[in-house]
């Protein structure tokens, strides 16, 4: 087998995309798109891989900081040969064959690339192209053939005539050239054409002109090779991807009650006999157990749930951790630093926020956790809140093991409740409660008779008895 290098074009900018965006890191699905081009190459196992990024090549460059892949600045961006070029000098001393591929076709696979190396190696290919049958071929060059059926040239939609327009094989934009035959002919390439660009797919006529075959693969699945360059092309193939994810999900073991509604980009891993209800969306770097049931309307942005975790409807977590046998919602809203310990809930309309909760400790509703330390078996009262912020800066709370905090409390940050105490309902605590003890903090209860307008009616001496008198309410 010779040898084997790939150059990916991701130098442009995708005017067509009407973005401030350059179109290879518009996201699919997800993850930017060129890094799905990277992902069905990796397995192939070049010997180079060399990226040329020209618009926002930091950005491009930043993202794709793999091993072996290597980069080339096109600058300024005269056309996909040009580019070709500019990756000339990284490939100076590789004398094998040069894959070159776009960094906007996300629904490429390992399996065609490695078919198409395959049909190249077996006929010893010069040059080779990956070309599809489109029903509507609009936008793409044209194969052009002559009367034997060999290649002779390719004809950009911009610059064909009707006859060629009407062509229904196009140019996947995939070729296999061996490099010294690539500069050869990329050197004698013109800008003779309705862009005045370098057009790498004018290789094609001058290899005629020299009588190196040209070969073709037709590429059986031509949705594959899609190229995107529009916002409706990126929804349609980002309709592929999530598709092919969510096989993926059911294949590994996960239950999903409604594939369609379900969004779970690439890197999420989900263990098996979790179910998804409908209208789910997981994103980033989360990882969920086994045994999970995430709810309608869940959002969970890279947050990690251990086994047996219920994220009950409507909740959404932000870099949350939510440990085994926990349950999450309905409402509730676990934001970026909020840990859970096992077996806790976290119920409805509670919002934790750079907070961690003991195992087994319980905030069931209506609840502001923020920069707070929950300890284990703690019973968080409804409508408890942690004031934490005074305009300036924020403050921690502490509530140790086994305390009891009973309903509508507020810490008054910063401030700490020593192990087992018990705080009474409605208090206002600023200031901190040693182990073992009961704090409240209320106005005394008052209560007086109402006498209606223009009333004489007298107090009875009953009422008059319960004015003022203290109030004896449980904690
Ligand atoms: C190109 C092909 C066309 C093919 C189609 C397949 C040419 C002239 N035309 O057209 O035959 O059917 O792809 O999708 O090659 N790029 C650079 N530098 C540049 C210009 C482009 O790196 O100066 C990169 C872009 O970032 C992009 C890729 O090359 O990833 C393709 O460019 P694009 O403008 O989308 O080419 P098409 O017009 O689609
Ligand atoms: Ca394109």
């Amino acid at each position: 087998m010779r040898a084997y290098a790939a150059i990916i074009l991701a130098a442009g900018m995708g005017t067509r995309m009407k973005s401030g965006l350059c179109k290879v890191l518009h996201e699919v699905a997800g993850r930017p798109m060129i890094s799905y081009v990277i992902d069905a190459l990796e397995p192939c196992r070049f010997q180079k891989i060399v990226v040329v990024v020209g618009h926002q090549a930091d950005t491009v460059k930043k993202m794709l900081q793999r091993p072996g892949i290597e980069f080339a600045l096109q600058e300024p961006q005269l056309g996909t040969g040009h580019a070709v070029m500019a990756a000339k000098d990284l490939l100076q001393d590789f004398a094998g064959e040069v894959l070159i591929l776009c960094g906007d076709i996300p629904l490429i696979r390992t399996e065609t690339l490695l078919e198409f190396v395959r049909l190249h190696e077996e006929k010893q290919g010069k040059i080779t192209l990956m070309t599809a049958l489109l029903e509507d071929p609009t936008g793409y060059g044209r194969i052009i053939r002559d009367t034997d059926r060999a290649v002779s040239r390719i004809a950009e939609e911009r610059d064909a005539n009707e006859h060629e327009r009407s062509i229904q094989e196009i140019n996947t934009g995939i070729y296999l050239v061996n490099a010294a035959i690539l500069y050869r002919l990329l050197a004698r390439v013109g800008q003779e054409n309705d862009q005045h660009e370098y057009y790498l797919t004018d290789i094609v006529a001058e290899a005629a002109r020299d009588s190196i075959p040209v070969d073709g693969m037709l590429l059986r699945n031509a949705g594959e090779a899609s190229g995107i360059n529009s916002r409706s092309e990126l929804a349609q193939a980002a309709a592929v991807l999530w598709e092919r994810r969510r096989l993926d999900l059911m294949d590994s073991g996960v239950t999903l009650l409604d594939p369609s509604t379900v969004y779970v980009d690439a890197e999420v891993r989900i263990g098996p006999d979790t179910v998804i209800h409908p209208c789910v969306t997981i994103k980033g770097q989360s990882e969920i157990g086994t045994d999970c049931i995430i709810e309608s309307g869940v959002y969970l942005m890279d947050s990690r749930l251990g086994d047996r975790v219920k994220i009950l409807q409507g909740s959404r977590l932000d870099r949350a951790i939510v440990d085994d046998d926990t349950s999450v919602g309905p409402m509730a809203h676990l934001r970026p630093e909020a840990r859970i310990g096992k077996s806790a809930r976290i119920g409805n309309f509670v919002e934790v926020k750079k907070s961690t909760v003991g195992d087994r400790s319980k905030a069931s509703h209506l609840t502001y956790l923020g920069d707070s330390t929950i300890g284990r078996d703690v019973n968080i009262g409804c409508g408890t809140i942690t004031c934490n912020y005074d305009g300036k800066h924020k403050h921690p709370t502490v509530i140790r093991d086994r305390c009891f905090v009973g309903s509508d409390v507020q810490f008054v940050a910063p401030v700490e409740i020593g192990e087992g105490s018990v705080i009474g309902a409605g208090s206002t605590i600023t200031r901190d409660v040693p182990p073992g003890m009961l704090a409240v903090s209320r106005a005394t209860q008052k209560v007086y008779p109402l006498r209606p307008l223009g009333s004489s009616r007298e107090t009875t001496p009953k009422a008059k008895a319960e004015v003022e008198h203290e109030d004896t309410d449980r904690s």
